[in-house]
């Protein structure tokens, strides 16, 4: 008797370590995000007034022109607002023309031909968030609409769904309600006879983490990053318990990227690339290319953290805690992260509670051992060979260091 409850207790036990390592999840298989998306979106960047065919264009250039497009910056993607406000008679969608005179495909067609790829954005409800046409009832047709523009990228918001009573954004879903709605137009993309980058942005409700592999090929893990450093603590912090989710098709969404658009300063700039990146969540731009600095520009054409990012692992870094460190606190970014990478071990140190020298032993370092290790800082390009590694931050600063292990 003993021996069997003992058998139950090992089985029971290795099920649950393996799911905690690697859900059960039959992952969604469409050939796309395998790797995080690399991207632009036009919402950071002006909200309404930047859906436009100009902005995407202009952005299309830039990608080419910066250097982006070589890096593998790769989706141009067009937020809310693009459509008119109303459906046609046969119930279409229909792109505002003051935005897209020559409408969508015309467009599509002009970036895929510059070797990029174009998103558009829709909503599961009646409504968009800024109040066009949204997809509740039209999912089919509207994945047809999208297939035949030559659409690659469809990002799903969760405005004006049936739980929010005609409300914006106030949905408090009963558990499963918003995979209900996801699950439909996931399946009318599939039905649409193209291959197109499903996004699920429904700000992390329902736990969406443990099911959006199924159903996307990126999910949303929180409401925005509303472009202060309070947005990047609150979501980073959120993204260390979700790293086991992330995976070669489906990955956590961390959301777009607000670096370029005036309000974190370059410490911050540095955190919040380098722990997206880290994560391996989508890196989507967000401000303007055509004012872009060279301070921020220098952060988002880092290749060494885009090749973290794109490792074929795809495999999240989430916090570990150094023997004597305090322990995490739910809410604030730790100091301490590692992640594997297919040639080594990343390593993330951040000064997110002021300036502070941050060290570790590699030995303490998941997935690395005592002996002596080659590594390199990847926003300095500082290296070194040794057992440790100590940096002396700024307040609100990072360092991200590679670890070569083959
Ligand atoms: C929601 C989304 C944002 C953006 C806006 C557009 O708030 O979370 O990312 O798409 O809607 O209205």
């Amino acid at each position: 008797m003993k021996s069997r409850v003992a058998l139950i207790a090992a089985l029971s036990w290795s099920v649950d370590a393996r799911s905690a390592v690697e859900p059960h999840v039959k992952r969604l298989n469409n050939g796309l995000g395998l790797k995080p998306a690399l991207g632009w979106n036009s919402w950071n960047a002006g909200q309404c007034s930047a859906a436009s065919a100009q902005f995407a264009l202009d952005t299309a250039n830039k990608f080419i022109s910066l250097g982006l497009k070589d890096l593998g910056y790769e989706y141009i993607n067009i937020d809310d607002c693009w459509s008119t406000k109303s459906r046609n008679a046969t119930g279409h969608l229909v792109p505002d023309p003051g935005k897209w005179p020559n409408g969508i495909k015309a467009v599509a067609d002009q970036i895929h031909a510059m070797g990029l790829k174009f998103g558009l954005y829709g909503c599961a409800g009646t409504l968009t968030c800024a109040g066009y046409p949204g997809s509740e009832g039209h999912e089919l047709q509207d994945a047809q609409t999208l297939a035949s523009w030559g659409v690659d990228y469809w990002k799903y918001d969760n405005c004006y769904t049936p739980c929010n009573g005609g409300r914006v954004q106030t949905c408090q879903s009963p558990q499963g309600n918003t995979r209900t709605w996801m699950t439909t137009m996931g399946t009318a993309l599939e039905k649409s006879g193209r291959k197109i980058f499903y996004s699920l942005c429904q700000w992390g409700r329902d736990n969406v983490w443990t099911w959006g592999a199924s159903v996307g090929n990126s999910w949303r893990m929180s409401v925005d990053n509303w472009n202060d450093w309070a947005s990047v603590v609150r979501i980073a912090s959120a993204a260390a318990g979700m790293s086991q989710y992330a995976g070669p098709g489906g990955f956590n969404d961390l959301d777009m990227m607000q670096l370029g658009n005036g309000k974190l300063t370059a410490a911050e700039e540095r955190t919040h690339f380098g722990l997206w990146a880290m994560c391996k969540s989508p890196i989507i731009l967000g401000n303007d290319l055509r004012k872009v600095s060279s301070a921020t520009l220098a952060i988002i054409k880092n290749a060494d953290l885009l090749a973290v990012n794109q490792d074929s692992l795809g495999k999240a870094a989430t916090t570990f805690q150094p023997p004597g460190a305090p322990k995490p606190v739910s809410g604030q970014i730790y100091p301490y992260w590692a992640g594997p990478l297919s040639d080594g071990v990343v390593i993330g140190l951040v000064a997110a509670s002021g300036a502070a020298t941050l060290s570790v032993n590699f030995k303490d370092v998941p997935g690395l051992g005592s002996q002596s290790y080659s590594w390199k800082e990847l926003y300095t390009g500082k290296t070194g060979t040794g057992t440790n590694i100590s940096f002396s931050l700024s307040s609100h600063d990072m360092a991200v260091v590679k670890v070569k292990t083959k």
